[in-house]
């Protein structure tokens, strides 16, 4: 089982999309491991995005990362990666397929709701940035 980090960042939060968002995950049959509302720091928004540090869109994408909290999840599927990727849509939300997130709920690229891993690898290392293991739930250990 594959498991993605996916983020509602604070635009979408601050409409009242979280719940689409997750509605939309369950209903594909993914399973959420772990989720908290939190207002990201600097040196974490920096972590987050480091690939991006040099870029000149970095300052303004980091002062709105941190413009109200953001929504963490952790969800748990088969190919949960690719498929959530497939599920937010493009990252420039003018180019994103209706029927995906960013298709059906933005228009800015500076402004594009929701993140989510772009490979496992990337999954693998921004999970271990906002969650801490314990915070993840292993249902193979419930009964
Ligand atoms: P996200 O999927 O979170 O990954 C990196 C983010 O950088 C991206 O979504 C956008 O929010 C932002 N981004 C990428 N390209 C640009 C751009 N040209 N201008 C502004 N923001 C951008």
């Amino acid at each position: 089982m594959d498991r993605t980090f996916v983020m509602v960042k604070p635009d979408g939060v601050q409409r009242g999309l979280i719940g689409e968002f997750i509605s939309r995950f369950e209903a594909k049959g993914l399973k959420l491991v772990g989720a908290k509302l939190e207002r990201l720091s600097k040196e974490r928004v920096i972590e987050q995005y480091r690939e991006h540090l040099e870029k000149p869109f970095f300052p303004g994408l980091a002062s709105y990362i941190m413009s109200g909290p953001c929504f963490l999840m952790a969800w748990e599927g088969k190919d949960a990666v690719a498929v959530v990727r497939r599920m937010i849509g493009a990252t420039n939300p003018a180019e994103a397929a209706p029927g995906s997130i960013r298709g059906d709920f933005a228009l800015d690229i500076g402004r594009n709701v929701i993140h989510a891993s772009d490979s496992p690898e990337s999954a693998a290392r921004e999970l271990g940035i906002h969650f801490a293991p314990d915070e993840l739930i292993d249902y193979s250990r419930i009964d």
